[in-house]
């Protein structure tokens, strides 16, 4: 895929993967975080899920949000650059400093591999702390080939919440809580997708009609067989 003909089509979108204020609220509850936690967004993207953990958070919270495409953080730097609150940082989730009460993962941990990216954030957690991440996982044993093909070419590694739950377990923590994300939680990233599709497609050139394309596929793919896949959101804590 063209990287810059990517970047063009996810230029100034809200969010740049499922995720709703209520799934941050939702999973921060579940967990029992305090008011004062230090935060790490971790793959913030454009920053969608800042305001909800400084409300989850507040009084007294503290956000690192951590993204490596800088023009995602200039956009989260527009609403957030000058509140203290809020601590941008342009480079790898990898290199963050810890500790942190709460580490907030949205769609961001298989860029390091689920393992490794478990091990990791693990290592960066306060004594106490809660990693809440969300990761893309088959809703059936057995998806179909027209499910499976297209999500397994993208994420090779993905596989049941049951897979997913077996890998959390090994690396030794411990599930709080867990959910599948809702239908409206992905309506908040592709519709605003779509419009941007919409918006480009007049006059694109080949390798952005690419990506539209590419980009077209992948909606109507979940918005038919959203029965077979999903994100799941899930809170551990180490045990
Ligand atoms: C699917 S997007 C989700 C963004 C955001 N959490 C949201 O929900 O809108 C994943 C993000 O992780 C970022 N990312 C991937 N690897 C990273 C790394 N090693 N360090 C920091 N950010 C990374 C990507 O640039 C991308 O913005």
């Amino acid at each position: 895929m063209d990287r810059s003909a990517f970047f063009e089509v996810h230029k100034d979108l809200p969010r740049e993967g499922p995720g709703r204020p209520e799934d941050v609220a939702w999973a921060l509850g579940a967990a029992g975080v305090k008011p004062g936690a230090r935060v790490l967004d971790a793959g913030a993207g454009p920053g969608a899920d800042i305001q909800a953990l400084l409300l989850a958070t507040a009084p007294g919270g503290h956000v690192t949000a951590v993204e490596a495409h800088a023009p995602f953080v200039e956009q989260a730097a527009r609403r957030w650059g000058r509140d203290s609150r809020v601590t941008l940082v342009t480079g790898d989730m990898r290199e963050a400093e810890g500790p942190f009460d709460v580490i907030w993962c949205a769609g961001a941990l298989y860029f390091l591999g689920l393992r490794e990216g478990l091990e990791l954030m693990r290592g960066k957690l306060a004594p106490g702390g809660v990693l809440c991440f969300s990761e893309l996982v088959f809703r059936v044993a057995e998806p179909a080939t027209e499910v499976r093909a297209p999500l397994e070419a993208e994420y090779p590694a993905i596989g049941t919440v049951e897979r997913l739950n077996g890998i959390v377990e090994a690396e030794g923590l411990g599930i709080v809580a867990q959910k599948m994300l809702p239908r409206a939680s992905w309506e908040a990233y592709y519709r605003p997708l779509e419009a941007q599709v919409a918006q480009l497609r007049p006059g694109a050139d080949a390798a952005l009609a690419q990506v539209l394309d590419e980009t077209e596929a992948e909606i109507a793919l979940w918005r038919e067989h959203n029965e077979a896949f999903g994100y799941a959101l899930t809170v551990v804590r180490p045990r």
